[in-house]
């Protein structure tokens, strides 16, 4: 069997292939970030109009580039939702136009379980290891990206329960604010990552902890970090590595700790760290580093948005056949937990 995703739910167009035992064949990821960087955030006029630019070509190389043929794809999935309305519909109806044409069924896929999927496919992570899939139930996820920070227990491919989410801000959405505070690109948190990593050193800084909850809140550490950069007036390199440190290790903190609470409250046999932000080399070290039970990240490149991570969850749902071939766009869209 052979699944093809599309992703194009914000500022990614992207598509990939993936076999029934969900290995990866190809993946294609075009960036947006040369058009949008100079706005310092998307625009989602520009990205919808571009993915309609890229997906053919997106689509003819992740063809090629895994030697299959289009005829041999068998399901295709596709992100319906959460997402930047323009962009959805182009991916959306580049499937349904493939899947007309092929004969083929298309399942709409919701993109934040679709980010917890990319977790099940089986590729060399980047250090070389050969990635282990978590197979054993239940398990805490978090769900970490610009748009989303949200706690989701497992209890099946099926299964999952809300446990937690930000009240106000996504964590990939404070490191964006505080790169643009400190003058560093967009996207900001792989900026802020890399400043980081020049610096041992932080300044004071307070964490929400919100205790007796599941739920984040970044509001106030974003304020926070707008009063403490502004304090620090003028940033010199060193003043920018050592801020971006500060708050890197204030989010990852709170990240880790209500993380590993909640999966300990759950008795969770693992967790999943996953979304834009498990991209971060801080929040990766440390989730495994302070829990006792087994991390499963994915590799860097599928934190972020990507084709795979949709592919991937069609085929390990097809194989407890709750996609049958009945089933077309509307039937399986999934957009609640
Ligand atoms: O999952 P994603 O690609 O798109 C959404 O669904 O939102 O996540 C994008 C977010 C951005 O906010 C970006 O700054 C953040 O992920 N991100 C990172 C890193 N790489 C991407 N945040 C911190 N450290 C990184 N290395
Ligand atoms: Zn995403």
């Amino acid at each position: 069997m052979l699944v093809l995703g599309i992703e194009t739910s914000c500022d990614e167009t992207s598509a990939s292939l993936i076999d029934e035992k969900n290995h990866l064949l190809s993946n294609i990821i075009v960036s947006q970030n040369k058009i949008h960087s100079p706005h310092g955030g998307i625009i989602p006029e520009l990205a919808s109009r571009q993915h309609i630019l890229n997906i053919n070509n997106v689509i003819d190389n992740v063809i090629e580039k895994s030697g299959a043929k289009l005829d041999d794809i068998d399901l295709i999935g596709v992100t319906n939702g959460p997402g930047l309305i323009g962009s959805l519909i182009v991916g959306v109806n580049y499937a349904k136009g493939l899947g007309v044409s092929l004969s083929k069924p298309v399942i709409g896929v919701n993109h934040l379980k679709a980010h917890v999927f990319a977790a099940w496919i089986k590729k060399d992570n980047e250090t070389g290891k050969t990635y282990e899939v978590p197979y054993e139930f239940p398990l805490m996820c978090l769900i970490v990206s610009g748009g989303h920070t949200d706690l989701v227990k497992l209890d099946s491919n099926f299964q999952f329960e809300l446990i937690g989410r930000t009240r106000d801000d996504a964590a990939g959405e404070a490191f964006d604010k505080a790169a643009r505070l400190m003058g560093l690109g967009f996207p900001g948190g792989p900026e802020v990552d890399k400043k980081a990593s020049l610096s041992h050193d932080s300044y004071k800084f307070p964490r929400a902890y919100m205790n007796n909850t599941h739920d984040f809140s970044f509001s106030g550490m974003k304020t926070a970090f707008l009063n403490l950069s502004n304090s620090e007036l003028p940033l010199t390199d060193e003043k920018i590595s050592k801020l971006s440190n500060t708050f890197q290790e204030a989010i990852v903190d709170v990240l880790t700790k209500k993380t590993i609470e909640a999966s300990i409250k759950f008795n969770c046999k693992g967790i999943v760290l996953t979304g834009g932000v498990a991209a971060n080399s801080w929040l990766r070290e440390e989730m495994v580093r302070k829990s006792n039970m087994p991390v499963f990240i994915p590799e860097k490149k599928l934190c972020t948005d990507n084709g795979a991570m949709v592919a991937s969850f069609v085929v390990e749902n097809s194989r407890s056949n709750l996609i049958n071939k009945e089933d077309n766009l509307n039937v399986y869209s999934v957009l609640n937990y």
